[in-house]
C-alpha cells in the first residue's frame, strides 16, 4: 500500500527547522503517552531497512518503531547478503527496493549515499547514517533527549568531544544546535577536528561567531586549556569584555563520541578525550547532561552510568519512539501532519567541475557526476549536492549573457542563481563557449 502525501525523505539535519521540531517533539510525546492509539497507524505498510554498515541501535530501533505502528519490515542487515556484494549499484538497489517497500531506511559507508539513493526512487529514503556526513534521526533523538532535559535550547552551552573529523553524529547534531541558537564548545581529539569549511559554512548560515574560551578541564581532554566556541552573534557574555580568553563557567551538556577507527581515525601515541568520575566533581559539569550516541569505548567508563547526569541509555531508549514519529511524518501526513522540512536542493549535474574532490563521496563508487548546489547569498559558494564538500569554484558563467566572471566580482554576484554556471578555471569556461566578462 502506498500512502500519500509523503515527505520526500530525510537525508541531513539541514532539513530540520524549529517549527518542524516543535511539532515533532509533541508527536513523540503523544506516541509515548498513548501507544495504543498508533498500533495500526501503518497497517499494510512495508518498511525496508538496508544496512550496509554494522548497527545495533539504529536498525533495531527503526524496526521496533515499524512493528509498534503495525507495519511490516524487510531487512538487509549485512551488505554481504545483498547483491551489493556482486557489484550492484546503490541506485539500482534503491530503485528495486522502492518497488517492494513504501519507505527505505539506509545506512551506508559513503558520504551522500542517502541523497543519491533518493534520486533513484520515489519512495522516501531516511538516512540511517551515511559515511561521515549525516545521521539525522540520531540528531532527532539527541535533540529530543536535550529537550526533555532543558526545555528551551536558546542560550544553552553544549560541549562536543572526540572524533569530530570522522564522526557523523556530532556534525549532524551541531548543525541542528546552531539552528536552535545553542553555544557550542569544540573539544576534538588531537588531529580529529573537522574541516574548516564545515565550520565556516555553519558560521555564515546561522550568523554565528567564533571565539575562544578556557577551562583547565579542556586541557585534560584535548591538551589545550583554550577551546573554540561557536555562538550566536546576538549572545553576549559579560566576561567577554574583561578577558581576552574568558573562562567557561558551565556546560549544560557534553556530547561524547568514540574514535571512528573504521573511517581511518588514528591518534598515534596521543590520548583520546574522555570523561572520568573525578572530572565529574568539577563545578563546570555540576548540572551537565552527558550524552553519547553509543557504542562507547574507553571515553565513557561504565563506572559513571548511575550518575544522574548520565543520559546516554535514556537517549538510546528513546530511539524507537522518535523513529515512530519519523515514520508518521514521512508516511501519514494525511492523518498526523507536521510542518514541512526545509527543502535542500538536489543540485545540478550539468557542469564541467570534474569528479567530487571528496574521495569518500558516493558519486565515485556509483560512477556518477556529482551535482553541485549553491549556498550563501552575500558570499556564494558551491557544494557537492551529494556529500556537501566545498568545490573550488573560481569563476561563474551566466547562461543568459554567455559571459564568465571571477566568482568574487560584482558582475558574478549579480548573476541570478538560476543562470549560474560554475567553473574551476577561466579556460574551462571559454572551452564551454563562454566569453570573458571581467
Ligand atoms: N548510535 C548509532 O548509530 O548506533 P548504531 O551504530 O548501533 O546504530
Amino acid at each position: 500500500m502506498r500512502l500519500l502525501p509523503v515527505m520526500e525523505g530525510l537525508h541531513s539535519s539541514e532539513a530540520l527547522n524549529p517549527s518542524f521540531l516543535q511539532a515533532f517533539f509533541q508527536r513523540v510525546e503523544e506516541l509515548a503517552a498513548r501507544p495504543s492509539d498508533f498500533e495500526v497507524a501503518l497497517r499494510g505498510v512495508m518498511i525496508a531497512t538496508v544496512f550496509a554498515e554494522p548497527s545495533t541501535r539504529t536498525r533495531l530501533s527503526f524496526e521496533a518503531a515499524a512493528h509498534r505502528l503495525g507495519a511490516s519490515v524487510l531487512t538487509v542487515a549485512d551488505a554481504k547478503s545483498s547483491s551489493n556484494a556482486k557489484g550492484e549499484s546503490l541506485a539500482d538497489m534503491a530503485k528495486v527496493i522502492g518497488g517492494y517497500a513504501d519507505l527505505l531506511v539506509l545506512r551506508h559507508a559513503r558520504d551522500g549515499a542517502s541523497r543519491l539513493a533518493s534520486q533513484a526512487t520515489d519512495v522516501p529514503i531516511v538516512n540511517g547514517g551515511d559515511g561521515r556526513l549525516g545521521h539525522p534521526t540520531q540528531t532527532l533523538l539527541d535533540l529530543y533527549t536535550l529537550h526533555r532535559a532543558w526545555g528551551d535550547f536558546a542560550g544553552r552551552t553544549l560541549g562536543v568531544m572526540g572524533d569530530l573529523r570522522h564522526g557523523r553524529t556530532a556534525r549532524s547534531l551541531v548543525w541542528a544546535l546552531a539552528m536552535l541558537q545553542v553555544r557550542i564548545v569544540l573539544l576534538p581529539g588531537q588531529g580529529l577536528d573537522w574541516e574548516a569549511s564545515f565550520e565556516r559554512r555553519l558560521l555564515d548560515r546561522f550568523d554565528y561567531r567564533l571565539r575562544w574560551g578556557k577551562h583547565p578541564l579542556f586541557g585534560d581532554w584535548t591538551g589545550n586549556q583554550e577551546a573554540r566556541i561557536l555562538e550566536p552573534k546576538g549572545l553576549v557574555q559579560k566576561s567577554l569584555f574583561l578577558e581576552d580568553v574568558p573562562e567557561v563557567d558551565k556546560l549544560d551538556a557534553l556530547y561524547l563520541t568514540r574514535m571512528q577507527v573504521e573511517r581511518g581515525a588514528d591518534i598515534g601515541q596521543g590520548s583520546y578525550p574522555g570523561i572520568t568520575p573525578a572530572q565529574l566533581q568539577n563545578p563546570l559539569l555540576a548540572t551537565c547532561k552527558l550524552l553519547h550516541p553509543l557504542p562507547r569505548l574507553a571515553e565513557l567508563p561504565p563506572s559513571i552510568d548511575d550518575d544522574p547526569r548520565a543520559c546516554y541509555f535514556e537517549q538510546a531508549r528513546l530511539g524507537p519512539v522518535v523513529r515512530q514519529a519519523v515514520f508518521l511524518a514521512m508516511l501519514r501526513q494525511d492523518r498526523w501532519p507536521l510542518p514541512p522540512l526545509t527543502p535542500v536542493p538536489t543540485g545540478n549535474a550539468d557542469h564541467r567541475l570534474g569528479p567530487c574532490p571528496n574521495a569518500n563521496c558516493v558519486s565515485h563508487e556509483e560512477g556518477l557526476s556529482a551535482p553541485w548546489r549553491l549556498i550563501g547569498s552575500k558570499r556564494r559558494s558551491f557544494l557537492c549536492a551529494f556529500c556537501d564538500t566545498l568545490l573550488q569554484v573560481e569563476y561563474a558563467g551566466c547562461r543568459s549573457t554567455n559571459k564568465v566572471h571571477a566568482l568574487s566580482s560584482a558582475a558574478a554576484h549579480r548573476i541570478r542563481p538560476e543562470n549560474l554556471q560554475p567553473f574551476l578555471s577561466r579556460q574551462d569556461a571559454e572551452r564551454a563557449g563562454y566569453q570573458w566578462g571581467g
